[in-house]
């Protein structure tokens, strides 16, 4: 999967897969099974530290991790994300960025909007592909007031917007928006170019990511948006049903969305 094939699958209408994982042995079955883009998230802070939220996740861990999972990777794109406090300033955003596509990673991904911009450009002008977030961001948890949709109400959806295209401007590849209204995530998708990969933002994002672990159903307590894969079968039947749903657009369904 080549970067430049993401934007191709917008432009054709063709939905872009994508599960997180943390270990080459995972990532080695999602790959055979055909998804686009692993992202090796950290939300390793929670479903492989066991921590409460992301803000435990430093870049050795993510190093670690990218190291590990690209091991197992044929055919997929691989998105890394830079942990919490690792991109305060352009010059330390500039050198984790590079250790993490030394590890493997094909693009890195950073969550938040206009106040990162001297982040964004360093990284552009360093030809170092970048992925977005937005909407519900998780390093942010304390700030946000806890796992809260985002963008309800006309000003937080129009700033969302106005980040988003801020970021597609500033040569992001790619945006993963989180935790929104569906009616939000379709107008954000329709008015970029770049395509958007959602999780909980509705069926009208140009893709979908889940928690690999959130998709197989280790996960308790899971948010609205999680859609248990494996309740027959084993985790490649599981991956394939997850490829097919957000193919064929059955996933997410109305029960999944804000
Ligand atoms: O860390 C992660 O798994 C993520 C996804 C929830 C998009 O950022």
């Amino acid at each position: 999967m080549k970067i430049s094939e993401l934007q191709t699958y917008k432009e054709q209408g063709e939905k872009i897969t994508c599960l997180t994982a943390y270990d080459s042995s995972f990532a080695q079955v999602f790959d055979e099974c055909g998804i686009d883009i692993i992202l090796i998230g950290d939300s390793l802070g929670n479903v492989i530290k066991g921590g409460e939220n992301t803000l435990c996740v430093g870049m050795s861990d993510m190093v670690y991790h990218t190291q590990a999972v690209a091991q197992g990777v044929k055919k997929a794109l691989l998105i890394a994300d830079m942990p919490h406090q690792s991109y305060t300033n352009a010059e330390q955003t500039l050198a984790n960025a590079q250790r993490l596509i030394n590890a493997g990673a094909q693009m890195v991904k950073l969550e938040g909007g206009r106040k990162l911009e001297a982040s964004f450009k360093i990284l552009y002008e360093n030809n170092i592909p970048v992925c977005g977030h937005l909407g519900l961001q998780p390093q942010s948890v304390i700030e946000m007031g806890g796992y809260k949709v985002q963008g309800r109400d006309n000003d937080s959806a129009q700033r969302i917007l106005d980040d988003a295209k801020a970021l597609e401007n500033w040569g992001v590849k790619t945006l993963v928006i989180e935790c929104i209204p569906a009616t939000l995530g379709k107008k954000i998708s329709k008015q970029l170019t770049i395509p958007t990969i959602g999780i909980g933002a509705g069926v009208d994002c140009d893709g979908q990511v889940l928690v690999s672990y959130d998709m197989l159903g280790i996960t308790q307590n899971t948010p609205k948006f999680v859609k248990n894969f494996l309740t027959n079968g084993n985790i490649q039947s599981a991956t394939n049903d997850f490829i097919q749903a957000i193919k064929n657009s059955t996933f997410p369904a109305d029960v999944h969305s804000y």
